[in-house]
């Protein structure tokens, strides 16, 4: 495909100049369409077929099977939670706490997932230690060794982190936690389509993830991976209809008999729209095929870095090395704080892009349908705002 006909796919890419992958990924036309595939035939023929559950015309099952092959894992692996915040409450809330348990998470997680993680530690007398993330892989390492402790019971980092778009070592981390007998949840709101991910040869325990940043799903969108040898230590502890073997009115405790698998999870009425089409993202990410999405990313951000040489008082912030970057770069201004710089991209160039939580600086995303042409348009811009006062 040539990168004019993924534009086209994206209408919304006429308007802006969207450097915001990272947040939310513009609309396809293919998800698009496979979001409203279902609510346009309740409006038509009624809701028959969702109630009966009927799959052939759902297709959860489908998606499922998509992105489980996608990230290396089973599809009786892969629980559909709409939000990324629902897969870590299923973890967390889940594990067996005992109060002086240790967690360990990194200085640069995000909110989604530290707050129901420290609603837990507020909850369980958990303790908390905080992981430096730095470009620096050995030292983060060494670091990371020097926290766990016997009484390490979960690991919970970002894959790739939010802000600085780094990537963490991860194969070395799950075996080292898991050596000392802690689980480990990886964020992969950030790595999951941006780059390959093999759940089984990585060998973690759990697996947050979003469908609605580089998967290009719909907002919102996510999924937890539970490995199958992990499911009986995560207690269910929010259910409802659909998700027992048994299903009657005059049900008791011993009915309680969870259906195989994450899809225990799913309970209730659910988003199928909005999962169906985040394996439809799936498809399309996969289309693109998600080795050239990473070559990709790395030519722009090449691209991207050389250009920045040229603005004064301009300097990177996400990793310098290509083998280590991911689409998200950052970057700062000397003479102008991030929220600033981010403001006037947008209100004065129509580029859309976020400030970084931390630090300040702007972070942009540099996705496949980001072309050379907007990388230029972008550091004319940001040298116009580094000469100004
Ligand atoms: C690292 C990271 N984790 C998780 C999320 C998901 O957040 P939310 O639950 O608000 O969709 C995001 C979204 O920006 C993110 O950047």
């Amino acid at each position: 495909m040539t990168i004019g006909t993924i534009r086209d796919d994206f209408p919304m890419l006429a308007h802006c100049t969207y450097f915001n992958c990272g947040g939310i990924a513009p609309l396809s036309k293919s998800v698009g369409a496979e979001l409203l595939r279902i609510p346009t035939s309740i409006i038509e023929y009624g809701p028959a077929r969702m109630l009966a559950r009927d799959d052939s015309f759902i297709g959860i099952e489908a998606a499922r099977a998509r992105l489980a092959a996608f990230i290396g894992a089973d599809p009786d692996e892969v629980a559909f939670t709409t939000q990324f915040s629902t897969a870590v409450n299923i973890v967390v809330e889940g594990l067996a706490w005992q109060e002086g348990d240790e967690v360990i998470v990194t200085d640069q997680e995000h909110p989604a997932m530290l707050i129901p993680l420290m609603n837990v530690v507020r909850r369980h007398g958990l303790k908390v230690s905080r992981l430096p993330v730095s470009n620096d892989a050995d030292e983060m390492l060494t670091h990371f060794q020097a926290l766990l402790t016997d009484r390490t019971r979960l690991v919970a980092v970002s894959h790739v982190t939010t802000d600085s778009g780094t990537r963490l070592p991860v194969a070395e981390m799950t075996r080292l936690a898991q050596a000392r007998g802690s689980y480990v949840l990886f964020d992969g709101a950030h790595s999951v389509g941006q780059f390959p991910v093999d759940l089984h040869a990585l060998g973690c325990d759990f697996y947050a993830m979003v469908g609605y940043k580089w998967v290009m799903g719909p907002y919102p969108s996510a999924a937890l991976y539970i490995r199958r040898d992990r499911l009986d230590d995560i207690e269910v502890t929010w259910c409802g209809s659909n998700v027992t073997q048994t299903g009657s009115v005059t049900m008791g405790v011993e009915d309680l008999d969870w259906i195989p698998g994450a899809r225990r999870f799913e309970y209730g009425g659910r988003t199928y729209a909005y999962d169906t089409a985040m394996g439809a993202g799936v498809a399309y990410v996969d289309q693109l095929g998600v080795e050239a999405i990473e070559a990709r990313a790395r030519r722009l951000t090449a691209y991207f870095h050389e250009g920045l040489k040229r603005v004064p008082g301009a300097r990177v912030r996400s990793p310098l090395k290509l083998e280590e970057s991911t689409g998200i770069a950052t970057f700062s201004l000397e003479n102008k704080d991030g929220v600033t710089v981010s403001t006037a991209l947008r209100e004065r160039w129509n580029m859309i892009q976020r400030a970084a939580l931390w630090g300040s600086s702007v972070r942009i995303s540099l996705a496949a349908f980001v072309e050379e042409s907007d990388v230029d348009r972008l550091v004319e811009n940001i040298a116009v705002l580094a000469t100004e006062s």
